[in-house]
């Protein structure tokens, strides 16, 4: 569901920003309402994300059945595969760490996570950073305690266990408060919702400590115009994402428009990563993990980590294609063009390079049935000088070169300039 949000933006205040503004600073214009202090204050640090945050989280494979010792077990493993190295460094906890309030509201957590800063401690020392989960309801998603009325105390109580990133989810917020305050009035539920996630963006940036703030409330009312404002620093783009083709394929085709709302500090989010996970092909996985890179996505791994499996791996710790994610431009990949089920994306990177990629999302497309990449139509003449980071062997591309394919496989190449 994509709203307009215009009218909610004006009510809110927040016009200060503009989708195309790299620092909130550089978004306020004469005349405008002044920016949220936390805003202001932000341009004088340096950015947080600056390129889109990489790590691992547990939904997306533990469920609800998340402990201490798999946080610890997670960070341990980020270590011994290389993936920390290739860049991965949150390790998030994601929904069922909660337990109940105190008599002064005071959160604590439940049996599985006896003592939340030791734990916060343990990933640190491993040159880790240690994520959070909560949401603006009095319930989160899987009915665990929300932070409703209690967003300072929360905020400041991540703080307090060292907590870097906090993923804050919609939830019950849309019984409690959407539809039990407004239950007629879609807009007014939308500035309510605006307004929860601003007074969290409000908390943690007086928190004291920085918090990548990722807003997951699925893309309801466009959270690309107004989650920027509210300090957040990536915002998820759809509904939950599964371990299919149909799923990846679904919410890649969701992502086409949305690439000037993505900078440093503020990203684009089509979901977690399902590489390894449930029936994806390799041919899939590298797919999903190519266009995810060219979206300048979050790359937040949510497989099994010790037992992945050498091509997953492989995957996961491409360093050429992390590249592309994590290019300091940041400059999110556009759709060229499609000519039936193949498409073609391409980004421009630092230094003049750029990246193509073309998908084959066809699936009884054969790979000997080629596919020719019309380099006009990217406003490119070959050839040119390039890399497959797929098989990592360098590459002339020329007008009108046959792609062959296997469906649902991706061709992944970088040219210009080195990296
Ligand atoms: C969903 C969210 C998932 C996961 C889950 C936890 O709303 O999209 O990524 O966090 O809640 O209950």
């Amino acid at each position: 569901m994509r709203l307009s949000c215009t009218v909610l933006i004006a009510v809110l205040g927040l016009t200060t920003f503009t989708a195309t503004a790299q620092t909130p600073a550089a978004a306020t214009k004469p005349n405008a309402t002044p920016a949220p202090a936390h805003a202001t204050k932000a341009a004088a640090k340096p950015i947080l994300a600056a390129t889109p945050p990489m790590g691992w989280n547990s939904w997306n494979f533990f469920n609800g059945r998340v402990t201490d010792k798999d946080i610890r077990n997670a960070a341990d493993e980020l270590v011994a595969t290389g993936m920390k190295d290739a860049g991965y460094n949150y390790v998030n906890i994601d929904d069922t760490w909660q337990g109940d309030r105190d008599a002064d509201g005071v959160m604590h957590a439940n049996s599985k996570f006896p003592d939340m800063k030791a734990l916060a401690d343990y990933v640190h020392s491993k040159g880790l950073k240690l994520g959070i989960y909560s949401g603006p309801g009095t319930k989160t998603c899987a009915r665990f305690a929300g932070s409703l009325d209690h967003e300072v105390q929360d905020a400041n109580l991540y703080a307090s266990w060292g907590i870097d990133y906090l993923k804050y989810d919609l939830c019950s917020f849309r019984a409690d408060v959407m539809t039990a305050k407004a239950p007629d009035d879609k807009a007014e539920q939308m500035r309510l919702m605006i307004a929860a996630y601003d007074k969290m963006g409000n908390a943690l940036a007086a928190s004291g400590r920085p918090i990548v703030y990722s807003l997951c409330q699925y893309g309801w009312d466009s959270p690309w115009e107004w989650a920027p404002a509210l300090g957040g620093n990536l915002w998820r783009t759809t509904g939950d994402i599964s371990a299919n083709w149909n799923s990846v394929y679904a919410i890649t085709e969701e992502q086409a428009g949305l690439a000037k709302y993505a900078g440093p500090g503020h990203w684009n989010d089509p979901d977690m990563l399902e590489v390894g996970n449930g029936r994806l092909t390799l041919a899939e996985n590298r797919s999903h993990f190519s266009m995810w890179a060219m979206l300048a996505a979050p790359l937040l791994a949510g497989n099994d980590l010790p037992n992945m499996k050498p091509e997953v791996k492989a995957i996961l710790t491409n360093k050429d294609v992390i590249a592309i994610d994590q290019d300091k431009l940041g400059r999110q990949a556009t759709r060229a063009y499609a000519d039936g089920e193949v498409e073609v994306w391409t980004r421009s990177l630092s230094g003049g390079a750029k990246a193509i990629l073309v998908l084959n999302a066809g699936s009884d497309r054969t790979a000997n049935h080629p596919f020719h990449l019309d380099l006009a139509r990217l406003g490119l003449h070959g050839p040119l000088k390039g890399k497959d980071l797929w098989t990592g062997k360098d590459i002339t591309v020329t007008n009108n070169m046959p792609v062959e394919l296997v469906s649902h496989d991706t061709l992944l190449l970088r040219i210009g300039a080195a990296k």
